[in-house]
């Protein structure tokens, strides 16, 4: 029996709803009109990521002010001042996002697919909660290298925010606790410390759904009790209802509900600058949806992207085919 992939993805539509509040500007002036866009498309020119000609091999983003381009004393300033520009000009159906994206830190999930190798992982670990020495799964947490990465990922942003650089104005993250904790380790003492920053966890920024434990999430509860005080999509369930043992979404249909989320979160929340904490899967997915090259982002890694969206009736993007799940391969 083959489920079609969308079957995943659709019986989750009702979890998309309004994300909290938008925050009011506080960074450099005019947040973002809300519309529901057709069109994505990524502005090149900002950040050295978004260039088509990029090579992620060797490169580390957050040894070079996360890839931005201008290395003048006023660059950050320069960027922010930019990117108000674009909006202020812009009509009530265009709008530009600065989306942070980042990916949670070494999981011990990502440590066993390294031990293991990668064939052995998808054939067989991946399937089982642990090797009797190390667990992953359900709901894979955060090695001490993990650990330190994210630490890594907060010393670097306490630099770049001296610098002028532009924060986020809201927090998103995966339901899985590799990621809620990257992000707590990046932000609790630069924003997360402040009442109105509280981080919102969202169903749909999960990694690629089902197959692997590490992928299962744990209860609202546990969340709840892990990250006090985090605001959830209001029909967050207390169980994962997404999770199936047998069939793992693909990469067209998690691509599909990357784009639903990009177009739940330019509908509903007018902030121009977005930090959201996921995973590789994601990222990936993420880039397909608003038309960045796609590219391997490291444990750790944060990558900027300035999204442009349009609204416009004669603006659609590229349809993306969903396919069929996948089935864990046979060991060989
Ligand atoms: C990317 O960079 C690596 C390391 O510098 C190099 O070995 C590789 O050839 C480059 N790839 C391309 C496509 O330029
Ligand atoms: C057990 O896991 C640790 C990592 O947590 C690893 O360094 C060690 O080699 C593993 N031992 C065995 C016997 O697999
Ligand atoms: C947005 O439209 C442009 C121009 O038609 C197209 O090149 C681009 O692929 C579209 N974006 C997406 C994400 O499909």
């Amino acid at each position: 029996m083959i489920v079609p992939s969308a079957a995943l993805l659709l019986t989750s539509l009702a979890s998309l709803v309004a994300a909290s509040p938008a925050l009011s500007s506080r960074n450099n002036g005019k947040n973002t009109e809300v519309f529901a866009p057709s069109n994505y498309s990524v502005v090149d020119g900002f950040f050295i990521q978004s260039s088509p000609t990029f090579n992620a091999t060797g490169y580390d983003a957050l040894k070079d002010n996360f890839g931005l381009i201008d290395k003048s004393p006023n660059k950050w300033k320069n960027f922010a001042k930019a990117i108000k520009k674009l909006n202020d000009e812009s009509d009530e159906l265009t709008a530009y996002k600065v989306i942070y994206i980042a990916r949670h830190g070494e999981g011990y999930h990502n440590y066993a697919q390294t031990f293991y190798g990668t064939p052995a992982w998808i054939c067989k670990w991946s399937l089982l909660n642990g090797d009797g020495n190390m667990t992953w799964g359900p709901d894979a947490t955060l090695t001490p290298n993990g650990i330190a990465q994210a630490q890594a990922v907060n010393a670097a942003w306490k630099i770049e925010a001296k610098a002028d650089a532009p924060l986020p104005q809201v927090f998103y993250s995966s339901p899985m606790r590799r990621a809620a904790s990257t992000l707590e380790i990046t932000w609790r003492d630069i924003l997360l410390q402040k009442k109105s920053y509280t981080p919102t966890i969202k169903e749909h920024y999960r990694e690629s759904i089902g197959l692997h434990t590490c992928d299962q999430r744990s209860t609202k509860t546990v969340l709840s009790e892990t990250y006090p005080g985090w605001n959830f999509d209001a029909s967050f369930t207390e169980h994962d209802q997404l999770y199936n043992p047998t069939y793992q979404e693909n990469g067209g249909a998690q691509s599909l509900r990357l784009q639903q989320q990009m177009n739940e979160l330019f509908s509903s929340d007018d902030s121009t600058y977005v930090s959201i904490t996921a995973h590789s899967g994601v990222i990936n997915s993420f880039f397909t949806a608003v038309g960045h090259k796609r590219f391997s982002v490291q444990t750790g890694g944060v990558v900027p992207v300035v999204i442009k969206a349009v609204g416009h009736k004669s603006a659609t993007n590229t349809p993306i085919v969903a396919g069929l799940s996948a089935t864990a391969p046979a060991c060989v």
